[in-house]
């Protein structure tokens, strides 16, 4: 099964992503996640990429397509996968169009801009895993801890309240014209387009997006 997660930051793509591929057996593809690791190990991407997520922009489109065809080439991926964070412009969505990667579903997480902010604020992340935590919505088990590792848990450097507004506005320029997209995909490949309300608790959520990607 091809999925992919459609949503503002902060509207719940990785949180609801752990639950899908666990689920489904697919992988994550969180090019988010990949940018980070990238940023961790000290690459040319990693260095190129950090200032342009610090400031809350988006990462050129050839770089995101080139890493993302890589990573569905892998043997893991050969049963299907979960996109998290990709495709984010029109560009990217219809590079995977030409490259035949069909998609079953499409499922859009639907979150108000005034609830994302307090949300960012109180996130923290497992950075190995990408495991993700709310202090107040969804704690861990122990504070700071992830629940799996029991590592520490840390703040994203792009979640001060500035870089949140910035992406909260590139992803109304750029990243929203994909509903339209999808939602008006037509013929044998076109994916099913489902719409969940994101801003009930993590549970209701998770119930409604597994139902209707089972059905
Ligand atoms: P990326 O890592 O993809 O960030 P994002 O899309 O901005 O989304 P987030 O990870 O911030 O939010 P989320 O929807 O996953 O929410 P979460 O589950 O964590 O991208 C980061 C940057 O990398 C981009 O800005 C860009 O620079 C670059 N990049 C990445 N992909 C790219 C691409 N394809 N092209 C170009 N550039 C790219 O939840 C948020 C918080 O809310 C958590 O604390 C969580 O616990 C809590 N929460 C979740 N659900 C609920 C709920 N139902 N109720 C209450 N709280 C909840
Ligand atoms: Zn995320």
């Amino acid at each position: 099964m091809k999925v992919l997660l459609l949503g503002a930051p902060g509207a719940g793509k990785g949180t609801q992503a752990q639950f899908i591929t666990r689920e489904f057996g697919i992988p994550q593809i969180s090019t988010g996640d990949m940018l980070r690791a990238a940023i961790k190990a000290g690459t040319p991407l990693g260095l190129e990429a950090k200032k342009i997520m610090d400031a809350g922009g988006l990462v050129r489109d050839d770089i995101i397509i080139g890493m993302v065809k890589e990573r569905i080439a892998q043997p893991d991926c050969a049963n299907g996968f979960l996109f998290d964070g990709f495709p984010r412009t029109l560009a990217q969505a219809e590079a995977m169009v030409a490259a035949g990667v069909d998609l079953d579903a499409v499922v859009e997480i639907d979150v108000p801009d005034a609830a994302i902010v307090e949300r960012m604020s109180g996130r923290r992340v497992h950075l190995p895993s990408g495991r993700t935590y709310h202090v107040k919505y969804n704690p861990p088990k122990v504070s700071g801890k992830d629940d799996e590792t029991g590592e520490d848990l840390v703040q994203r450097d792009d979640d001060k309240e500035e870089t949140v507004k910035k992406r909260l506005a590139v992803y109304h320029e750029q990243t929203e014209v994909l509903v339209d997209f999808y939602s008006k995909l037509t013929g044998e490949h076109a994916p099913r387009y489902i719409k969940v309300d994101g801003t009930q608790p993590v549970e209701t959520v998770k119930e409604n997006v597994i139902t209707a990607l089972q059905r």
